[in-house]
């Protein structure tokens, strides 16, 4: 079995295409994170809905989270746009129903600028069993910057 996942959030295939570089370079699986709820088509609107989201510490309700054999994987790499500089509220949602004892955990990110070390701060708080990198912005991952980022993954 393969001992690393991917899994991603993505609202308009920027992360979801880096997610799946990743997944071709290394032959991993992918899981996306699916939200119930639909965000706006609009990029304001989303933002908008994001702020609310982040004020209430919304917890979104996820479609398709069932991951079998979760436990058996000894890394995630988790993929994600930067909303409000740090990750989206549909990512804690996610990251809250698993646990990630004993795991290495690789953040990525896409976004418009923003880095990803906000994000990896709450990962970091989330999964405080786990072993989470620093994480990296993947706008525009080659070989070389993947293999330095995941050059402990075995
Ligand atoms: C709700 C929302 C909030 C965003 N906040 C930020 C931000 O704080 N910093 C940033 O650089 N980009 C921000 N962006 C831009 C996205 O991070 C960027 O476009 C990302 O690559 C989109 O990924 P996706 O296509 O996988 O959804 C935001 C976009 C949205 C929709």
């Amino acid at each position: 079995m393969n001992d690393t996942l991917i899994i991603y959030f993505s609202k308009s295939g920027t992360t979801k295409k880096a997610a799946e570089y990743i997944a071709s370079e290394i032959n991993a699986p992918l899981h996306e994170i699916k939200t119930e709820k639909v965000y706006p088509k609009n990029y304001m609107m989303t933002i908008l809905e994001s702020i609310k989201e982040f004020k209430k510490g919304e917890r979104l309700a996820l479609t398709d989270d069932v991951i079998e054999n979760f436990s058996d994987y000894k890394n995630i790499i988790i993929g994600f746009p930067i909303w409000c500089f740090t990750c989206p509220m549909a990512v804690i949602s996610f990251i809250e129903k698993y646990d990630f004892t004993g795991k290495k955990i690789y953040p990525f990110c896409t976004s418009g600028g923003s880095n990803c070390d906000k994000a990896a701060l709450k990962i970091r708080e989330l999964c405080k069993g786990a072993d989470v990198k620093d994480g990296i912005k993947a706008n525009n991952l080659d070989k070389g910057k993947l293999s330095e980022w995941l050059k402990d993954l075995h």
